[in-house]
């Protein structure tokens, strides 16, 4: 049989395709892996040698990777690569990380199986690289001689020009030169090349070129030739009017092709890099739409994206025709920058090709809104200058003059600011609060139960997609709900068949924008769902005050105010959620802070206070403790303030002005009525009376008359 080598390559973030050589292993990658069948050494099928036979090689393939083969067997960087199927082994991209870990794979029989996969072929530069650089068109330019040295020599800035560097860009597969500077990648090292270039801009190799003899053998330092040549991001949204909306096609190998949403861990952040790439301001949304089955796709691997890869870099490999492939819509002419997520940032408005900074002065709330909208977040929160950084130039000249209701910023009414400038620390900064699209159900409040999403207005319960949910997933829920902090979380199976939307916890726990982490598209599956408790389950309790003689003790804003002497009870209670739990009541006055405590019976408790004395005076607080899931839980009320009217004088005045109101409201009046037949130290009602027990025999530390005094 034919024996293939089949690379799968698992692209992970931490992936750099930086080789370790160990000089001291006498291993020879070309005595392991080879190109053959192009026209040079350099470029072919990749094949590999396996128990003694060389055998064809398939890569889950992405460029990179393909870079990583060219710079192995010393062949400059890669230029392209193209995919054909038949039957090939399989090995792991761990087997490219190094030489050594290559020997490894190829000499132990890690790899066995075949099966129809597709094989690769390489095309690599050769004589050309850029090395050092952050992608594969940016770098240090090295230039191998053709002489039988074969080594790589360095270029000096003074032998190497603009229409060169056109050559070397075309050559390595990117865009057009964009930064030629010396030592910009890196100091010479030697060997120095000893000839100038002198190329017309068109040949298709720098070796084609004219050159002369320099003969330099040295070069100053700082003179280093580091090019960047522009990325060629192969990338566009097509079927609908703007550029900047539509289906996602990317272009690799000469061909463009839709890309197959199923295949690919895409979501929000990713196809925020592709609006950004394309100059179309941030990602508003993105899913998967129906599609035709005869079109071939491609697939992307989107943490390469997120890692704001050159697109070409980030293409995997094709993949079948798919029934569903990737949309796109951007903000196109608004973005927020320096934000801590897509809803955040520093407002930039785009006209004629450039994006301007807005000045405070001609943005208000009613824009604001506008803007949040457009961007797909919820209202605005926060709009503050230089909130996310400064003005930059441009300035946008004209004030926005919005009703609230426009669908875009540009649709809006402006008048002319005759702005230029705007003076420092005006630069709109705006945070939009995350839209309504994450809840808690099934729990007994919304800080707890199986975690919901919304997207395209849709709710479904969520699913892990890598199975590493856990704690600080659960803390980025709570956050979002504003729940307090993580309790628990737990993964339960359900049997029930569901629409579910998927979503990558790798992804949240490194940016914790649960909207900008979901997977798509989703799929109807039998699901485990997500079960979250975050620390603030519980209500805020009440706290009131009711005292035996209304009328006397009156509330301003000072807070209540109490007769000296005359009985009071103040009462905590809360929404029925859970059976059971306790309130203390602690009260805190300028000298110290003191606390009782009673079980919660039917929600509430009654804490009473026989006769009100100046120890009293301070400010009260419930807070209901509950022990439920294995957890301590608490929940604190607002403050109550309360005095004592100390003197008699005070309380003579009282007693008179009750006199003149019952003169005045003589037989008529029910409040009087009532007074007349509550007279203080009346038997209280039952339930005071039940709870006066607790008070009395949990001790007396609210003061020596909170106690049993008020029973009979
Ligand atoms: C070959 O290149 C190396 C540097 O890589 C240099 O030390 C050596 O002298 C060169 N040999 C010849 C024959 O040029
Ligand atoms: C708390 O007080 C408010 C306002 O008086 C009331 O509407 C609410 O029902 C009370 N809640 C509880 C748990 O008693
Ligand atoms: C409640 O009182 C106890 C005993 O006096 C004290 O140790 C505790 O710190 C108090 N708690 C609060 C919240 O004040
Ligand atoms: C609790 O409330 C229910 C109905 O509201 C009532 O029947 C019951 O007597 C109450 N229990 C106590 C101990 O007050
Ligand atoms: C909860 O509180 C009780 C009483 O304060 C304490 O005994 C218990 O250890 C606490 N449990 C946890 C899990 O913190």
């Amino acid at each position: 049989m034919d024996h293939r080598v089949l690379i799968v390559l698992l692209w992970t973030s931490g992936f750099s395709p930086g080789l370790q050589t160990e000089e001291h292993d006498a291993f020879k990658v070309i005595d392991y892996i080879r190109l053959v069948g192009g026209s040079s050494r350099c470029s072919g099928d990749l094949e590999a040698k396996h128990q003694g036979v060389w055998t064809g090689v398939e890569l889950e393939w992405n460029l990179k990777l393909a870079d990583v083969v060219c710079r192995l067997l010393d062949c400059g960087s890669v230029v392209r690569t193209s995919l054909n199927l038949t039957e090939a082994f399989w090995f792991s991209s761990y087997c490219l990380r190094s030489e050594s870990s290559l020997k490894k794979c190829l000499t132990e029989r890690s790899f066995t199986s075949t099966y129809s996969a597709t094989t690769v072929k390489i095309i690599c530069s050769d004589s050309v690289r850029l090395v050092n650089g952050k992608s594969l068109c940016s770098g240090r330019l090295e230039v191998k001689s053709n002489q039988s040295n074969q080594s790589w020599s360095s270029v000096c800035e003074d032998d190497f020009d603009l229409q060169d560097a056109e050559v070397v860009c075309r050559e390595l597969g990117c865009g057009a030169p964009s930064v030629l500077q010396g030592a910009l990648y890196g100091d010479m090292e030697a060997p120095v090349w000893t000839k100038e270039f002198q190329c017309g801009g068109h040949e298709s190799a720098l070796l084609d070129c004219d050159s002369s003899d320099s003969d330099r053998n040295t070069s100053s330092p700082g003179k280093a030739a580091g090019l960047t040549c522009s990325e060629l991001h192969n990338v566009r949204l097509v079927g609908e009017s703007s550029r900047c909306a539509g289906e996602l096609e990317m272009k690799q190998q000469g061909y463009w092709r839709p890309v197959d949403d199923r295949k690919s861990d895409w979501n929000l952040k990713t196809a925020d890099e592709v609006c950004r790439k394309l100059d179309c301001g941030s990602a508003v949304s993105t899913g998967g739409r129906e599609s035709d089955f005869d079109k071939r796709t491609w697939r992307i691997s989107s943490t390469c994206l997120q890692s704001k890869s050159a697109v070409r870099e980030c293409i995997l490999t094709d993949s079948d025709t798919s029934s569903s492939n990737l949309e796109i819509k951007c903000s196109e002419s608004v973005r927020l920058v320096n934000g801590k997520s897509l809803c955040s940032g520093r407002l930039e408005v785009k006209s004629n090709q450039s994006w301007s900074s807005v000045c405070e002065d001609d943005f208000d709330l009613q824009d604001a809104e506008v803007v949040c909208r457009v961007l797909g977040c919820g209202a605005p929160s926060v709009l503050q200058g230089a909130l996310y950084g400064d003005v930059e130039a441009p300035v946008w000249t004209k004030e926005f003059q919005c009703g609230g209701h426009e669908s875009a910023l540009l649709d809006c009414d402006s008048s002319d600011s005759d702005r230029n400038t705007c003076s420092p620390g005006k630069a709109v900064g705006l945070t939009c609060s995350e839209p309504d699209d994450v809840r808690l159900l099934g729990g007994s409040s919304r800080c707890d139960g199986t975690l919901e999403m919304k997207q395209h207005g849709e709710w479904r319960p969520v699913i892990d997609l890598d199975s590493q949910w856990d704690q600080k997933s659960a803390a980025a829920v709570c956050n979002r709900l504003d729940c307090g902090s993580a309790v628990s979380t737990n993964i339960s199976t359900s049997s029930s068949l569901k629409s579910v939307w998927w979503i990558q916890p790798s992804c949240v726990a490194s940016y914790s924008m649960l909207r900008e982490c979901l997977r798509l598209p989703s799929d109807t599956i039998g699901y485990d769902s997500l079960e979250v408790i975050c620390s603030d389950i519980l209500a805020q309790p009440n706290i009131s005050f009711a005292t035996f003689i209304d009328g006397v003790s009156e509330a301003n804003q000072q807070g209540i105010q109490v007769l000296m002497g005359s009985s009071f009870t103040i009462s905590c209670s809360i929404l029925p959620q859970y059976p059971g739990g306790s309130f203390q009541l602690i009260l805190t006055t300028s000298a110290t802070s003191q606390n009782h405590t009673l079980p919660a019976v039917n929600h509430s408790a009654h804490f009473l206070f026989s006769a009100a004395e100046p120890a009293h005076r301070g400010e009260y607080r419930c807070v209901y403790h509950l022990y439920v899931f294995s957890y301590n839980f608490s929940s604190e009320s607002q403050p109550l303030h309360l005095t004592v009217s100390a003197s008699v004088t005070d309380l003579i005045i009282r007693l008179v002005v009750l006199l003149v109101l019952m003169v005045l409201m003589v037989g008529s009046n029910a409040a009087v009525y009532c007074y007349c037949k509550a007279p203080r130290g009346q038997k209280p009602r039952r339930e005071d009376n039940m709870e006066l027990d607790h008070l009395g025999g949990a001790g007396d530390l609210l003061g020596e008359e909170a106690g049993a005094q008020g029973t009979e």
